[in-house]
């Protein structure tokens, strides 16, 4: 369905408490939409309602048509087994895809990591991708690509706050770093500091998602890779942005500025650090160093994601959503880091 002129699309957003569904949800309402979001949970507007996808029937108020569903609820988190990711991530897409007819159009989100190791998703063998997140991610792409003749399918990189103030409605993913920065947690980086880390702002996604609304549903499956590319800043320069935007808040609140972490590489990590913290260190410190191994795949990335629309420069926007997080995680920014003690 083409949203006509005059005529207020009506369109579902799900996961729209979420990171990115949220600010979604606020782009197509400012835009005049006739927007209603779901989550499990639900939220405070009135056009925001509770439905577990693949658990329960919607709510009366949801039943259809729509102009078009925004289908942003996932499970982020890596290390889910993959049994619950697959529920997690393509359970409720199938129940949604089962309740949306080919009139509407179906906008699914993605992620640039969801290619796996291969370079795309057409591998079902979870040892093609970093860990199950990517793995039930590329069935669900695979899935849509299976249900739907026309169909959009939004990947894109690490999602921080919008482009003017930093404002996240949910920190999770990558907000690990400047909570583990502020308490110690991590003693090194694991990573290439030369290797890309690409980031967009959650104002790309919900303005590019815009923009495909009105434009109406595709002609076949169409793929957008949001992010920087190979202007990606490197990881170094992330990880500086990062400790500067949470000293300068620090210096602002009279609490010492951060040190910088020494670099290692993936393997010093893995055959020298880590068989020492197995051996010597206590058990919460053990899960943190578990927790922080997920992300070594993602810091020593060197070959650009190939991306159909280019953000713009994103250095600002990291800045931003640290300063954002530390003004809304005050204790937590705070905190002087402990060093590490065997
Ligand atoms: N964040 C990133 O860095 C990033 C990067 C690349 C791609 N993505 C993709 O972007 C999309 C949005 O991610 P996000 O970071 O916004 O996730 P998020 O902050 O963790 O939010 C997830 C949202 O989905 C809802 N949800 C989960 N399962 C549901 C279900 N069965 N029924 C209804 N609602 C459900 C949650 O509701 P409750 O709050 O009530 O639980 C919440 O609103 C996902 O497709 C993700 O793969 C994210």
């Amino acid at each position: 369905m083409t949203p006509t002129a005059g005529t207020p699309a009506r369109i579902l957003v799900t996961g729209a408490t979420g990171a990115v569904g949220s600010a979604v949800l606020r782009t197509l309402r400012t835009a005049g939409h006739d927007a209603y979001g779901v989550s499990r949970r639900g939220g405070e507007e009135p056009w925001q309602y509770v439905w577990r996808i693949g658990q329960e029937e919607p709510p009366a108020a949801l039943h259809g048509p729509w102009t078009a569903v925004v289908h942003c609820a996932a499970d982020t988190r890596w290390d889910l087994p993959a049994e619950r990711a697959l529920d997690a991530n393509v359970a409720p897409l199938r129940a949604l895809l089962a309740r949306t007819g080919p009139a509407t159009h179906f906008i699914q989100l993605s992620s640039s990591y969801a290619t796996g190791l291969e370079g795309d998703v057409a591998s079902h063998a979870p040892d093609a991708y970093r860990n199950t997140y990517e793995w039930s991610k590329a069935a669900a792409e695979r899935l849509v690509h299976a249900r739907r003749d026309s169909a959009d399918i939004v990947r894109f990189p690490i999602v921080m706050g919008a482009r003017a103030d930093g404002r996240l409605d949910r920190y999770s993913g990558f907000f690990w770093l400047p909570a583990a920065l502020c308490n110690g947690a991590v003693p090194a980086l694991v990573g290439d500091e030369k290797a890309l880390l690409d980031v967009v702002s959650t104002d790309d996604v919900a303005e590019h998602v815009a923009r495909l609304v009105v434009g109406g549903p595709p002609q076949g499956r169409r793929l957008s890779v949001l992010g920087r590319g190979d202007r990606a800043q490197r990881v170094g320069e992330v990880f500086d942005t990062v400790r500067e935007a949470l000293s300068s808040w620090r210096a602002a609140h009279g609490v010492p500025p951060l040190d910088p972490l020494p670099y290692v590489t993936p393997e010093q990590w893995n055959r020298f650090y880590l068989p020492f913290a197995e051996e010597h260190l206590d058990r919460a410190q053990l899960r943190r160093i578990t927790a922080f191994r997920a992300y070594q795949g993602y810091l020593s990335v060197t070959e650009p994601v190939e991306v159909t629309d280019q953000v713009a420069d994103t250095a600002q926007v990291v800045h931003r959503s640290m300063t954002r997080w530390a003004d809304t995680h005050e204790a937590a920014a705070r905190r002087i880091p402990q060093p590490w003690r065997a």
